[in-house]
């Protein structure tokens, strides 16, 4: 199985997570590569078999939050066919974020079979348990 985990990252902590995510998928026989945002093109996202989407959580601490560069994120090439799941990373309470992320990668056509908030100062911990929900729907 091959997997692509775009990031959108400010000062480190969704990028971070994308590679924790990689190593931790690796360990399960999947072929997992952080790519950052930036760097997305087509090629990026044909022949994988999961499309999981990370970004930071942007708002006024407890209010108005939402995901980070949704320009950018609008701008991904199509994921129409694909299987997708996203993740956000926050300080203190990401709100709405990840229902909004949802809608941003549905929006790009592909069906979101999960999501998860990882608390920044956690991280680790958080990324286990995301990869741990995210293993049955890992088998080919
Ligand atoms: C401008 C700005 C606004 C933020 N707003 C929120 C917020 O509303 N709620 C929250 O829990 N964290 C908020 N954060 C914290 C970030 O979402 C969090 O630190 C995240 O892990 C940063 O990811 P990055 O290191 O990949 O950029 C904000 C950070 C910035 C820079």
């Amino acid at each position: 199985m091959r997997a692509v985990i775009i990031y959108n990252s400010l000062t480190g902590t969704t990028e971070k997570a994308a590679f924790r995510i990689a190593s931790e998928l690796k360990a399960l026989r999947v072929d997992a590569e952080p790519v950052a945002i930036d760097d997305v093109d087509e090629s990026t996202v044909a022949d994988v078999d999961l499309v999981i989407v990370g970004t930071w959580t942007d708002g006024i601490v407890v209010m108005g939050q939402k995901p980070a560069g949704r320009k950018k994120l609008r701008n991904l090439p199509s994921l129409a066919g694909r299987k997708a799941v996203v993740y956000c990373t926050y300080a203190v309470d990401p709100g709405r974020t990840l229902d909004k992320l949802v809608a941003l990668v549905e929006e790009k056509g592909a069906e979101v079979i999960g999501g998860f908030a990882l608390v920044r100062h956690d991280l680790a911990a958080d990324v286990s348990e995301f990869v741990d929900r995210l293993t049955p729907a890992l088998v080919d």
